[in-house]
């Protein structure tokens, strides 16, 4: 018999450089934030805990002096990435804020306060909470200082990439105001010489992609020109779900290190920002993402509007929603799509437009339990089984019921799936 668990194992040891953890060896050889954040939860359930901290402690050494934490750090001995350091020219761009070259000047879902609590739940190791916690305050500060423009306790986005869902539907309209009439750089892509292009975002939406680090360079990298001069400015749901769940961890490490004079002013974030999750984003019936330069809500359903379910109790409508537009329930099918499955845009094998994605499962998957046992365990065993049979993928089709070999899609080896993988079978919710 095949030890699972085993080979989760390895595959965390395998992706691992001094430091950190990169999300694949082919596809992905670099640190990413979130990423980091998700493999920690792994990490800590393999008595690795120890690498958690340095993964984390590693990512925030690359912290700009304004707070903001890049997306990617990159491994200069091997870049073989598009877009690597010479496009985002951070040295030269964002001198004022990092004298780095190799980060990006984005950032990615605020998951790191959640990662530190729960590590040190385990290691008990007071120094590195001592150590990290100016960091991560200043993140949430930059987040709520740079990025909350109208004070509503709702941070935005300023690139598809910062959500971590990189070709959602959601950024279609404001990626269609940006106009591409010279395709320069798409051809230096590798991703789509890596792994089948089918399941990757198109050459016209990579330009725009890049349009927009062409603005973040002509700004300076300061976000209130930015906010002025850029086509996409989005607040987007699970971003905020995340610092919210973030904001509490980081309101129970301030705790526990008794700094007290600091707890209001989270506490403050924490209040707001429910206000603003409930308030703003609900509407209709369910939670959409609210675009800030158009000025209205993005009425497409995604996975982003099931994510309130981590944070919040009492909320049966989202769960008919997850069995109504997510699962396929009459075909008996417990993968939960990236999208409304009755949208035409709906494709179970591209990227964020319809596969099955493992980490997020998993985080609306730890909720689902509270309200319905049986669609709790057909989920998590669909899920598991998945990754027994077919290997430990990027995503998933999404229409597979037979778990064939085919239906496991983007990298292979991918170490948020390993990771997730062993809170599923710890049962470990988030
Ligand atoms: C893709 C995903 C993003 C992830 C990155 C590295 O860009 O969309 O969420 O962080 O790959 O795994």
């Amino acid at each position: 018999m095949i030890d699972h668990k085993n080979t989760a194992k390895k595959i965390l040891l395998q992706n691992r450089y001094d430091d950190y953890t990169v999300p694949s060896k082919n596809l992905y050889k670099h640190q990413w934030s979130w990423d980091s954040g998700w493999i920690t939860f792994g990490l800590n359930l393999i008595n690795e805990e120890k690498h958690s901290e340095k993964e984390l402690i590693h990512l925030f050494s690359y912290q700009w002096s304004n707070g903001l934490i890049p997306s990617i750090i990159f491994n200069t001995n091997d870049i073989d990435y598009f877009p690597g350091p010479n496009i985002w020219e951070v040295s030269d761009y964002a001198g004022k804020y990092t004298k780095n070259n190799n980060s990006t000047g984005i950032v990615q879902p605020p998951i790191h306060s959640y990662a530190v609590l729960n590590t040190f739940k385990i290691t008990k190791n007071i120094n590195f909470l001592k150590d990290i916690f100016p960091k991560l305050l200043l993140w949430h500060q930059y987040l709520y200082n740079e990025r909350d423009i109208y004070d509503e306790g709702l941070v935005y986005i300023r690139h598809p990439w910062e959500s971590g869902m990189d070709n959602s539907p959601i950024w279609d309209e404001s990626l269609n105001r940006i106009y591409i009439d010279d395709f320069k750089y798409s051809k230096m892509r590798v991703d789509n010489k890596k792994v089948n292009s089918d399941e990757r975002p198109t050459d016209l939406t990579y330009e725009k992609y890049i349009r927009l680090i062409e603005i973040f360079k002509e700004c300076k990298y300061n976000e209130k020109d930015i906010f002025q001069k850029s086509e996409l400015i989005i607040q987007d749901v699970l971003f905020n779900v995340l610092l919210q769940k973030s904001n509490i961890a980081l309101r129970e490490i301030a705790q526990i290190l008794g700094y007290n004079d600091i707890i209001p002013i989270i506490s403050n974030w924490i209040n707001k920002t429910n206000f603003g999750i409930e308030n703003k984003f609900f509407h209709k019936g369910f939670y959409y993402d609210y675009d800030l330069i158009g000025n209205k809500y993005i009425e497409i359903k995604t996975i982003t509007g099931l994510t309130p379910l981590a944070i919040f109790d009492n909320k049966y409508n989202l769960i008919q929603s997850l069995k109504n537009n997510f699962l396929d329930i009459s075909n008996n099918n417990y993968n939960i799509a990236s999208i409304d499955r009755s949208l035409n845009l709906f494709d179970p094998i591209n990227y964020w437009r319809g596969p099955a994605w493992v980490n997020l499962t998993w985080l609306i998957l730890s909720s689902v339990k509270k309200y319905d046992f049986d669609l709790y365990l057909k989920i998590k065993n669909n899920i598991i089984q998945k990754i027994e049979k077919i290997g430990f993928y990027e995503y998933f089709n999404s229409n597979d019921i037979l778990h064939n070999k085919s239906s496991g899609i983007g990298d292979n080896f991918f170490s948020w799936t390993a990771s997730i993988y062993l809170c599923l079978i710890s049962n470990f919710e988030f």
